[in-house]
């Protein structure tokens, strides 16, 4: 224990020094031009994989982007602990919203602020530096892997085919991740569940070309209009999603599951003023931690077609297109509700349009054992430094390789992230706490302690 505070008391600003180093690289998975620097990123997380003291660190290539390994066996014996985070991060715009550019990372109240600085650069590097910690005080208790990949905010296309293909290399006994939240600095949590995603692109077509909008307009479909109108149908009054056989697969939970998960302390009022709204807005029947913890969703991402330049143009425009996503529950599954998606927007496209459905990448829900050894060893390793037993809490993000993890590798996950649902993941102006990079540091060793002692 002590040990523990000591090394992050006399290594914390060069930790630190390290992740502004590599919050430097922006690493956008999802835009091409990135291509290098997410090749450069890979390499830094090699390089500071192996300062850590980990055996046999590869950039693996993919047919996309690469993932990095490295390993420490110190006794085929002892349990090991596989360890995946991301290095890719999102898009950082819109730029304008930012206050500082969003790959020069600053900080700024205590805050580390950069795109990626929570998800996932700065709870993946407090596996490395946890690492670093454990070999340099001679105290990793058991053996370690890691899969750091590139490719999480894209879909995890090719971690699938690697896992398969290096099903012996990875062999394991349980996967670590922190790449989700905590409810609050003073009240750990720890995620038992993640919602799967489906996520598709339509397109609506209406005349062969743009058309003026007062020679035609009133006697042609409006592709937008038409778009709007069948996106409008797929929610009743309720809020309840109306695409026939959607609810089909849902596992209700019972009632005192219900009540356990709304015992989880959460203010609404303090949820509607952070977001600036008047009232919060969902299916009806459900709280908010229900809406966004163990129920499915429809979401419209973006939506566009038509003139949107500047000044009036008057078009009556050919085609309209939306991006939308679905997150599941269990025991919903992303291929089926995409088709049943697919027939049921084709199905209400009136005659006087075309539709076209492109499904792009989708994700398994999952729920993860509070009853294992492993959720045990992380539930105590919090406690020991938060000082309070974590409360177990459903997660409304997707980290789609999870289940994959379970069904190619026969492995489960403990989800022990460390950020906030207010770091602005995602959004301009990212950030993460000094406080949970350094927390996270602590607690690590302590899981690989509690999981080691406990497995014997
Ligand atoms: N780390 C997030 C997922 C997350 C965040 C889970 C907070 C729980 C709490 C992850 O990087 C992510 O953003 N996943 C994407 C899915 C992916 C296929 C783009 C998501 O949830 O939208
Ligand atoms: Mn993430
Ligand atoms: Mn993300």
């Amino acid at each position: 224990m002590e040990h523990i505070k000591q090394y992050i008391e006399e290594n914390k600003d060069r930790f630190l020094a390290e992740l502004m180093d590599m919050l430097r690289i922006p690493s956008v998975s999802a835009d091409s031009k990135y291509k290098e620097d997410v090749q450069r990123n890979a390499e830094f997380v090699k390089n500071s994989l192996i300062a850590a003291g980990a055996d046999k660190v590869e950039v693996c290539p993919t047919p996309g982007h690469p993932i990095v390994y490295g390993e420490k066996m110190i006794d085929p014996v002892l349990p090991t602990v596989v360890v995946y985070g991301h290095y890719d991060v999102q898009p950082a715009d819109p730029l304008e919203l930012w206050d500082s550019p969003p790959f020069e990372p600053v900080i700024k109240d205590g805050l580390i602020v950069a795109r990626g600085s929570c998800d996932d650069k700065g709870q993946m590097f407090m596996h490395v530096k946890a690492f670093e910690l454990m070999m340099k005080t001679n105290s990793l208790p058991c053996n370690v892997k890691f899969m750091i990949e590139g490719e999480e905010e894209v879909g995890s296309s090719n971690l699938g085919t690697w896992i398969r293909d290096n099903k012996d290399r990875l062999k394991g006994d349980i996967i670590l991740i922190s790449d989700t939240s905590i409810i609050a600095n003073d009240i750990p949590s720890i995620d038992v569940g993640l919602r799967g995603l489906s996520y598709v692109e339509v397109e609506v077509t209406g005349p062969n070309r743009d058309l003026h909008s007062g020679v035609y307009g009133g006697a042609v479909a409006n592709p937008i209009t038409i778009l709007c109108e069948m996106i409008a149908k797929m929610k009743d009054e309720n809020n309840h999603i109306t695409i026939p056989g959607f609810y089909d697969d849902v596992i209700a939970l019972t009632d005192a599951e219900r009540e356990d998960l709304n015992r989880a302390p959460f203010s609404l009022d303090n949820y509607k003023k952070d977001l600036n709204v008047e009232d919060v807005h969902g299916e009806k029947g459900y709280t908010t931690l229900e809406r966004t913890g163990i129920r499915p969703t429809f979401e419209l991402n973006g939506i566009w077609g038509g003139y949107i330049g500047e000044g009036a143009k008057t078009v009556l425009p050919s085609k309209a297109y939306a991006k939308i996503s679905m997150r599941l529950v269990p025991n919903q599954t992303t291929d089926k509700i995409t088709e049943i998606f697919t027939k049921h927007f084709e199905s209400i496209a009136p005659k006087s349009v075309k539709v076209k459905v492109t499904p792009h990448h989708g994700g398994e829900p999952v729920v993860t054992p509070t009853d294992s050894i492993a959720f045990k060893a992380a539930s105590m390793a919090m406690e020991t430094t938060f000082g309070k037993k974590p409360i177990p809490t459903r997660g409304g993000g997707s980290i789609p390789i999870v289940a994959l993890f379970e069904k190619e590798l026969g492995l489960k996950s403990v989800l022990m992230g460390f950020g906030l649902d207010s770091d602005l993941i995602h959004s301009p102006n990212e950030h993460y706490g000094i406080f949970n990079f350094l927390k996270g540091i602590e607690t690590i060793p302590l899981f690989y302690k509690n999981f080691t002692e406990m497995s014997k």
